[in-house]
């Protein structure tokens, strides 16, 4: 991390959430920094953010990169518990818009943005129709888009360990919260297709190895008994034994990114 973003992040309270590792939001935006580094945002940019979440894990590294001169609109429609206590914390709020929206009808004009992007949430977007209506959007408020989505791809044990567990998120979270999120990863080849389904280009595509440690498809077992179905929470529960057990055993890592950049 470069030295200033670094004393940035290091001013940001650690949001303990055990059994995941104090540092793990500094990693988190660590590793959304170095997918941001292909997104060709330059000083001064306005960049439209589209499913900011809950700790801005990439709105603070939007922030940096856009200077003090640049604007980040941070786009949510729901999960905003930590959103302000974080960005607060970094400094750089001045730069940011938080807005409660959903993505599928942009509340911006045509051309608002240089740049919309929108990093580890087409996997909260919901199925083909619901994705490409949001990146027409996006293609919409700005004429580049930027996309980056972890690949269903393992190279070691801690990565396959992530996809594990990970793999197990859409059902339980289903049962647990009525939410549907954290659907399957999708091929880099997907995501290119889904853009190019909302009229994009691609100009650039790429699979980024970030070699970072991940902690966050990690959930509770007994969230699992909440599933209704016995036979699903047995299956589930033997999953999630297995996928800890690998957790336990060699870490848990980010699995290689897919990165997108296309534009009208
Ligand atoms: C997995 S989180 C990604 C958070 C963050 N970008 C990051 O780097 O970790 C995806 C977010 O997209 C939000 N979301 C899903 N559908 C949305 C929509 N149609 N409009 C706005 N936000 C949406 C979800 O509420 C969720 O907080």
């Amino acid at each position: 991390m470069g030295s200033d973003f670094q004393r940035i992040v290091a001013g940001i309270p650690t949001l303990p959430n055990p059994p995941l590792p104090d540092d793990w939001l500094a990693s988190e935006m660590a590793e959304r920094r170095l997918l941001l580094q292909h997104a060709r945002i330059n000083p001064g940019r306005r960049v439209v953010e589209v499913g900011s979440g809950a700790h801005a894990l990439t709105t603070v590294p939007v922030a940096h990169a856009v200077g003090p001169q640049g604007r980040v609109v941070a786009l949510e429609r729901a999960r905003w518990q930590h959103f302000r206590e974080v960005v607060g914390a970094s400094g750089l709020g001045p730069r940011v818009e938080a807005l409660r929206a959903d993505a599928r009808w942009l509340p911006l004009s045509t051309e608002a943005a240089d740049l919309a992007l929108c990093v580890h949430g087409i996997r909260s977007l919901g199925h083909n129709g619901s994705c490409t209506q949001v990146l027409r959007e996006m293609l919409r408020v700005a004429s580049r888009i930027f996309l980056a989505e972890t690949l269903p791809v393992a190279r070691t044990p801690a990565q396959q360990a992530h996809l594990s567990m990970y793999g197990l998120r859409e059902k339980v979270l289903l049962a647990s919260t009525g939410r549907r999120d954290d659907l399957a990863y999708r091929p880099l080849a997907e995501l290119c297709a889904l853009v190019e389904a909302a009229g994009g280009v691609v100009e650039d595509r790429q699979t980024l190895d970030v070699d970072l440690p991940h902690a966050l498809a990690y959930f509770p077992r007994a969230t699992i008994d909440r599933v209704d179905d016995p036979a699903d929470r047995a299956d589930l529960s033997a999953r999630w034994d297995g996928a800890f057990e690998q957790i336990r055993r060699y870490g848990e890592d980010h699995p290689p990114v897919g990165l997108v950049l296309a534009s009208r």
